[in-house]
C-alpha cells in the first residue's frame, strides 16, 4: 500500500471515539465502565475522559465531534448547556432539560438523557423491585430530580410526591409532570414504598428532615450518590428499611452508561458484571445488600 492511499483506506477501520466531558473529571467512572462494556460487546472504541474548561463546553465538544468523535457523555456541570447544544433531542431529554448523551451525526448533534432510564433499570433489574402501583416520594427538586420524573411516571406508580427544601421548586418542578410537590412539612403525614434522595446532601454530611414514617413498610430507600454510607441511607436503616432495601446509585450509574452505550452502539451490555466489578472496588461497608446483581 502506497503511503498516498494509506489514510483513506485506515479511516475505515479507525477505532470509533467517545469521551465524557465534565469539570471536574478525574474521577469519573464512565472511562473505565465503557471500556469494559466495549470489551465485552466486541466494539472497537476508545473512550476518554475530558476536563472541560467552565466557559469553553461547546467548543469542546464541536471539536471533538470534528475531529471525528461519534458520541460523548456530559456530567456535571454541563448537562442543561448539552440540551441547548443539541440539534435534536429524545423525549426524555426534552422532559429533563438536560442531556447526559449525545451521538455526533453528520452536522447533527442529538441528545438523550438516559440517567432516569438508569435509575428505573436498577430498581426493575438489579434490585428487583415493582415500580407500578407503587408512592414513589422524590426528595429534591434540581436537575437530578428533573431528569428522573418522566420515566419514573411511564412506570405507572400510584403516586409521585416531590419534596424540596424549597416548597415552590417543587410545586413547579411536579406542576410540569402533572404530579404533586412541596415542602417538607407535608411529609408528616404520608408513607411511601420507594423514597429516592435526589438532592445534593449525600455528598455533604447533612441529613435531611425527613420523618421516619415516610419509609413505609418494606419501603425502598434510593440514594442516588454512590460510593458512601450517606446520611439519608442511615436515616432509613434507623427507619427500618432492610439492609437489600438501601441503595446506592451505583447501580443507576452503570444502568446509565449502558443506555448510552446502546443510544451510540445499539447494542446492550450486559451490565451485571461490570456492575459486580465496580461494587468490589468499594469500601467494605459498601460490599453487601444494595445491589444483587
Ligand atoms: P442537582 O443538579 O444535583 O439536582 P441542583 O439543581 O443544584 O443540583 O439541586 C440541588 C438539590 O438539592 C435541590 O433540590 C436543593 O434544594 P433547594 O432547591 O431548596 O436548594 C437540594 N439541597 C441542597 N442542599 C440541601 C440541604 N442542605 N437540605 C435540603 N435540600 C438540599
Amino acid at each position: 500500500m502506497s503511503p498516498k492511499t494509506a489514510p483513506k483506506t485506515a479511516r475505515l477501520f479507525m477505532t470509533d471515539r467517545y469521551a465524557v466531558f465534565g469539570n471536574p473529571i478525574a474521577h469519573s467512572k464512565s472511562p473505565r465502565i465503557h471500556a469494559l462494556f466495549a470489551r465485552q460487546a466486541a466494539q472497537d472504541m476508545a473512550y476518554e475522559a475530558i476536563l472541560t474548561p467552565l466557559d469553553g463546553f461547546g467548543r469542546a465538544v464541536r471539536d471533538f465531534a470534528a475531529a471525528g468523535g461519534r458520541g460523548a457523555n456530559v456530567t456535571v456541570p454541563f448537562k442543561e448547556e448539552a440540551c441547548r447544544l443539541a440539534t435534536e433531542l429524545t423525549p426524555r431529554a426534552r422532559a429533563a432539560g438536560a442531556v447526559n448523551t449525545l451521538g455526533f451525526d453528520g452536522g447533527a448533534i442529538r441528545g438523550d438523557n438516559t440517567d432516569g432510564a438508569g435509575l428505573v433499570r436498577d430498581m426493575l433489574a438489579n434490585l428487583g423491585v415493582t415500580i407500578a402501583g407503587r408512592r414513589i416520594l422524590i426528595v429534591g427538586a434540581g436537575g437530578a430530580a428533573r431528569g428522573v420524573v418522566l420515566p419514573l411516571l411511564e412506570q405507572n406508580p400510584t403516586a409521585i410526591f416531590i419534596a424540596n427544601r424549597t416548597a415552590e421548586k417543587a410545586v413547579r418542578l411536579a406542576a410540569t409532570f402533572g404530579v404533586a410537590g412541596g415542602g417538607f412539612e407535608v411529609l408528616a403525614e404520608n408513607a411511601f414504598d420507594i423514597v429516592i434522595n435526589a438532592t445534593s446532601v449525600g455528598l455533604t454530611a447533612t441529613p435531611l428532615p425527613l420523618p421516619a414514617g415516610v419509609f413505609a413498610p418494606g419501603a425502598l430507600a434510593y440514594e442516588m450518590v454512590y460510593g458512601r454510607e450517606t446520611p439519608f441511607m442511615t436515616q432509613a436503616r434507623l427507619a427500618g428499611c432492610s439492609l437489600e432495601k438501601v441503595a446506592d446509585g451505583l447501580g443507576m450509574l452503570v444502568e446509565q452508561a449502558a443506555a448510552a452505550f446502546f443510544f451510540w452502539r445499539g447494542v446492550w451490555p450486559d451490565t451485571g458484571p461490570v456492575l459486580a466489578e465496580l461494587r468490589a472496588e468499594l469500601p467494605a461497608e459498601m460490599q453487601t445488600g444494595m445491589q444483587q446483581t
